[in-house]
């Protein structure tokens, strides 16, 4: 998502910056933006879309200095213009944000009161002003102001911030989002991301939450957000840059496993105040969706199988009737498009090929077309811009093929399309979505808690190792948490994996269980529970083995199944997203130790753009 380079030394600042900037690309981004200190002036720069817009307008209007911050961002609050691109500039500040300031609104009001006029549709610009007010009150200490600004914040952040009045002095701090300094001679760096600077320094302090840097060309100082001087180890890296993308893990698809909490926190991020769930679909023409009567929701691979969580979804909080349908069989079946139809494209890349093809079938039969999707301004966003327009992701860039923070996210995504259209039409009360708002925000420490889970499930994983075929069972929203968890194991592991709703198993596919096959059960202490036993034991008595996803708490089944992937209990809703995550890394890990290419399993591409 959002970059954050910094510079303090005695070379140049703005070509090692947006070098920095060119090398945090791969995470996705709409505009950029870069601020230098020279005698006494902030040089700022800014453009939309790519970094090549912004060097243009640098040519021009090149930036001097030794010192600088820069910034690729990732819309979130506010559209992907200049004004809403960072730096921020207030008086002697400019700074870069990464991260959600949530009380905004309130410190807005606030400075407003006092005369404060805003150019940016951000929550970033606002801490600009708030801590040049309190450079006023303390303009030899720029550190101190920086800090008593951010006693009134609340929220996550990385930032960078200079002031024109000490132009010696770069300061970074970090809560809840990403900050590392890097360490050099004579120079020093600040970056939301290693691979940023590693091919200037291989030396790094990693800011904890609450930690301040306090950069110069020679020297550095972290601090408490009390002004408490701390001491750090410095770490030294042995990645190379592609490791560095990776952050360290084996592979991206690990990586993007583990990004899960962070991935839903960016999706949410800035999107909710309360119950106004309208305001999460900003730029987006919701006026029209009152009216819809009907709704197809249409996907390929894993995006298919969020769609068929949203349908239930939004036929629960919404009753309206939902169907859902494979793209690529909703633009060859002649489709019935009604009155006020709604025909919603799932998809992580905007540019499946069946996804867009459907999508403009439906557009040239008059249905209205909206989409989830994760790339901006991809194919299928801006087709369906032109419609009720796109609802965004904001995962992050998703490198591995198999798809695994996509999917969460599209979850969280369609749930609150689901919530919106409950809202809308009555059949959610206030109280009601409130609530269900509330259970959504404690999904990332769910999926923190699975997470911890990983040395169990690849234990797990060793035991299947050599596994031919494998079946993953359940009901409900596990019978498609189970469709998306065998289609991560053939997808990487090549083994041969299926998946059927645990009441149809007698119709049909239990005449394959001996005692050679695994069945992966998905048992929850749902309304479903007893029933799913029941299935269990049917494929049991068959010589089935059995791994089963189960409830921490639950004892009987983890005490008769050693092989349990754990999940905590969570609220109904969040289900799908919870569950997944152990199918994911168990899919990982059967892959890895089998010696695949995880990240590019054979036949398969990341983004499908032909039939
Ligand atoms: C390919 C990818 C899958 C993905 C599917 C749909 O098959 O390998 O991981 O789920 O395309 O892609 P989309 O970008 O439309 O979500």
């Amino acid at each position: 998502m959002c970059g954050i380079v910094g510079y303090i030394g005695n070379r140049p600042a703005e070509s090692l910056l947006l070098d920095g900037l060119k090398r945090l690309e791969y995470r996705g981004y709409d505009s950029a933006g870069i601020a230098t200190l020279h005698e006494g002036q902030t040089y700022l720069r800014r453009a939309p879309g790519r970094l090549d817009n912004l060097k243009k307008r640098l040519q021009n209007n090149p930036a001097l200095g030794n010192v600088g911050i820069s910034h690729t961002r990732w819309a979130s609050h506010g559209s992907p213009s200049e004004q809403n691109a960072h730096p921020h500039q207030f008086g002697n500040i400019a700074l870069v944000h990464n991260g959600i300031i949530e009380n905004h609104e309130e410190l807005k009001q606030e400075l407003q009161q006092l005369g404060h006029q805003f150019q940016s549709d951000t929550d970033s610009e606002i801490l600009a002003h708030l801590i040049a007010r309190y450079c006023e009150q303390t303009p030899d200490n720029f550190a101190k102001a920086i800090r008593q600004a951010l006693t009134r914040v609340e929220g996550a952040y990385a930032l960078a911030i200079l002031d024109t009045k000490h132009p010696d002095i770069l300061i970074g701090v970090k809560q809840a989002c990403p900050l590392v300094v890097g360490i050099a001679e004579g120079e020093n760096f600040l970056a939301s991301d290693f691979p940023a600077v590693l091919s200037h320094t291989r030396q790094f302090y990693i800011l904890d939450d609450g930690e301040m840097a306090i950069l110069t060309a020679s020297h550095i100082q972290i601090t408490d957000l009390e002004g408490k001087r701390k001491t750090k180890e410095p770490i030294t890296l042995n990645w190379s840059p592609a490791a560095a993308e990776k952050a360290g893990y084996k592979h991206f698809m690990l990586k993007e496993i583990f990004e899960q909490p962070q991935a839903v926190i960016d999706t949410l991020c800035g999107r909710l105040d309360h119950d106004k769930i309208e305001q999460a679909f900003l730029g987006i023409q919701i006026e029209h969706l009152s009216n819809i009567e009907r709704i197809t929701l249409i996907g390929c691979g894993t995006s298919y199988h969020a769609a068929l969580v949203g349908k239930r979804y939004i036929e629960a909080l919404a009753k309206i009737p939902v169907e859902v349908d494979f793209a690529s069989e909703f633009r060859y079946r002649n489709p019935l498009i009604q009155n006020n139809h709604l025909v919603l494209g799932v998809s992580q890349s905007g540019e499946t090929a069946d996804t867009l093809a459907a999508l403009k079938l439906a557009q040239s039969q008059n249905a209205y077309t909206m989409a989830v999707c994760n790339v901006l301004d991809s194919a299928i966003p801006r087709l369906c811009n032109q419609s009720i327009g796109t609802f965004y992701t904001h995962a992050g860039p998703e490198i591995s093929v198999a798809s695994t923070k996509a999917f969460t996210t599209q979850l969280v995504s369609l749930y609150l399309i689901a919530l919106l259209l409950g809202k809308q039409r009555g059949t959610l009360n206030s109280k009601d979505l409130q609530r269900r708002l509330e259970n959504l925000y404690s999904l990332p420490m769910l999926l923190e808690k699975v997470l911890e889970h990983e040395a169990s499930i690849q234990q797990v994983a060793k035991n299947w190792l050599k596994s031919e075929h494998m079946l993953f069972m359940g009901r409900g929203f596990l019978d498609i948490v189970a469709r998306e968890g065998a289609l991560k194991t053939k997808e990487i592991s090549y083994i041969h994996a299926e998946a059927y709703a645990a009441g149809e198993m007698k119709h049909g596919p239990i005449a394959l269980i001996d005692d050679k096959m695994p069945v992966v059960v998905l048992a929850i202490k749902d309304y479903l529970y007893e029933k799913t036993l029941s299935n269990l034991e049917e494929v049991k008595s068959r010589g089935a083995q059995i791994i089963v996803l189960c409830n921490e708490d639950d004892q009987k089944l983890r005490s008769l199944y050693p092989d349990a992937l754990l999940i905590p209990s969570c609220p109904p809703d969040l289900l799908p997203a919870v569950a997944i995550l152990p199918l994911q890394i168990l899919a990982y890990h059967l892959a890895n130790l089998r010696g695949l290419d995880v990240d590019q399993p054979r036949n398969l591409a990341k983004s499908v753009t032909i039939e």
